[in-house]
């Protein structure tokens, strides 16, 4: 015997709970879709209530959302019932759109990572100089100067001798310095917008004030600090003695060496093989090849699942408008970006911390690249093309990679199964059910085999879908 009750079935959540007769374990409950005719989600009702802690009343709570119902297609009435089918909740109408509250703010969602040089030295060190050639070999630089923070506080910007004498009185006041810096300058410079950002003054040759710049900046960028001594360079254990031009070039070469160290630790699934990366078993510059990109000149491109941004950075260097990398781990993009920044600079290429359900560009999007990805979607596949389909512009091209199941190929099927690398099983439709989930959306231009991958059993294909 079970008993149980819908408690709210609200714009974004269906909220319940649901008891079994002997109270003891959680209960299996499945959402099956009239329209779909199958079951849709399939979990544990686990929730213990507030008001029965250790679970010896034995109801359990359960929550769906509305909107992830939506995105796998369904419509009209959905079933909510135990797994062993003996009690059911009355149907429940779902509305018939996503709620807007869904609707992220894609700017909020824009993550970048940008070189950030701090560069000390007392006055006449040669660190403004130093500073300027050095933003003359990086692209997009935000330059500040710390000494103009000083402008307003009884000295006119530029004496410098004044300026140190009074920092190193003991009327200065460094805490409040940096609560000057945090409060009036830290949000006036444009870290999303920029490969770089140098901050020059020889106030940064203040320990403490160093420490607490760079704790905050961390956030933010990568910040490295550097000393100019008698226009000599010194950074980590290195002095760099040549023409501030000649030195800013050999700075820049070593800041490259160490940061792809750092980052060839951080990148697991892909590699870069024109930086002299060593190949993992993604066959990331292969696999890019075999896609067959059309030209990119003039095109927006949504890289879904970019994973270290190899694609994306690829893509913004072959002349594409506009390229957006995306990827629902966070790291991947913030690491994606720091590619961008030490190595490329491409001023057209962005990445977001987004889902691609939630990514609802303003300007369409030219062609969709997506590989290695889609089996992740499961429920939602059929969803995705419907999502691709509303942010596309016309004639828009999907370049896809998709594990095929070749072994039954009669009628629509989909292969679900669990490789060492998953939680949950993926999933693998054959040809007949790719073709019946883009069917009047889009229609399948080429088809062509790609890569094949370590840890896959399938082989990969490349299509390309022209939206219709
Ligand atoms: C196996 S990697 C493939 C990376 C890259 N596309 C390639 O082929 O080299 C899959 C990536 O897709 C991301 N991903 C999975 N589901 C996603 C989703 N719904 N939206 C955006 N990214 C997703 C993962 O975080 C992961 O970085």
């Amino acid at each position: 015997m079970y008993t149980g009750k819908i408690i709210s079935k609200g714009k974004q959540y269906i909220i319940g709970w649901v008891k079994n007769e002997n109270h003891k374990f959680p209960v299996r409950i499945q959402v099956i879709s009239k329209n779909k005719n199958r079951v849709i989600l399939d979990f544990l009702a686990q929730r213990q209530l507030k008001r029965d802690p250790g679970g010896k009343i034995g109801k359990y709570g359960f929550r769906v959302s509305v909107d992830r119902l939506i995105e796998t297609g369904v419509k009209g009435e959905v079933l909510i019932q135990t797994a062993d089918e003996r009690f059911q909740f009355k149907p429940i109408n779902l509305p018939s759109k996503i709620s807007h509250k869904r609707q992220m703010n894609l700017n909020k969602r824009q993550i970048n990572m940008p070189n950030i040089f701090l560069i000390g030295g007392q006055y006449s060190s040669g660190k403004t100089t130093f500073a300027r050639e050095l933003a003359k070999i990086n692209k997009g630089v935000h330059l500040l100067s710390l000494d103009t923070l000083f402008k307003n506080d009884a000295f006119p910007s530029g004496v410098h001798q004044r300026i140190l004498g009074y920092v190193n009185s003991p009327m200065f006041n460094k805490q409040d310095f940096v609560r000057l810096f945090f409060n009036e300058y830290l949000h006036t410079i444009p870290f999303n917008e920029v490969n770089t950002v140098i901050i020059e003054g020889w106030v940064l040759s203040h320990e403490f004030i160093r420490k607490k710049l760079t704790q905050v900046l961390m956030l933010y960028g990568n910040p490295v600090f550097m000393q100019l001594v008698d226009h000599k360079l010194r950074f980590r254990k290195q002095l760099f003695t040549k023409s501030h031009e000649e030195n800013a070039k050999a700075f820049y070469e070593f800041y490259k060496k160490i940061r792809l160290e750092d980052l060839t630790k951080r990148t697991t699934y892909q590699f870069y093989s024109d930086l002299g990366q060593k190949t993992f078993n993604s066959n990331t510059a292969e696999k890019i090849k075999k896609a067959k990109m059309p030209t990119l000149k003039g095109k927006t491109i949504l890289d879904i699942g970019c994973n270290a941004g190899y694609m994306s950075n690829t893509f913004a260097r072959d002349k594409a408008k506009a390229v957006h990398g995306i990827d629902v781990r966070r790291i991947s993009v913030s690491i994606a970006s720091q590619y961008n920044n030490v190595f490329y600079q491409s001023p057209n290429v962005k990445f977001y911390h987004i889902d691609v359900y939630d990514f609802k560009p303003e300007e369409k999007i030219d062609i969709i690249y997506a590989s290695s990805v889609f089996h992740y979607f499961r429920e939602k596949q059929d969803y995705f093309f419907e999502h691709a389909h509303n942010i596309m512009s016309k004639n828009g091209l999907m370049v896809i990679e998709i594990e095929l199941y070749e072994e039954k190929t009669d009628s629509p099927y989909t292969y679900k199964y669990k490789r060492g690398v998953d939680d949950s099983p993926c999933h693998f439709p054959n040809q007949k059910m790719l073709e019946k989930m883009i069917k009047g959306k889009f229609e399948v231009k080429s088809k062509e085999l790609s890569v094949s991958q370590k840890g896959s059993k399938l082989n990969r294909y490349f299509f390309h879908l022209l939206k219709k």
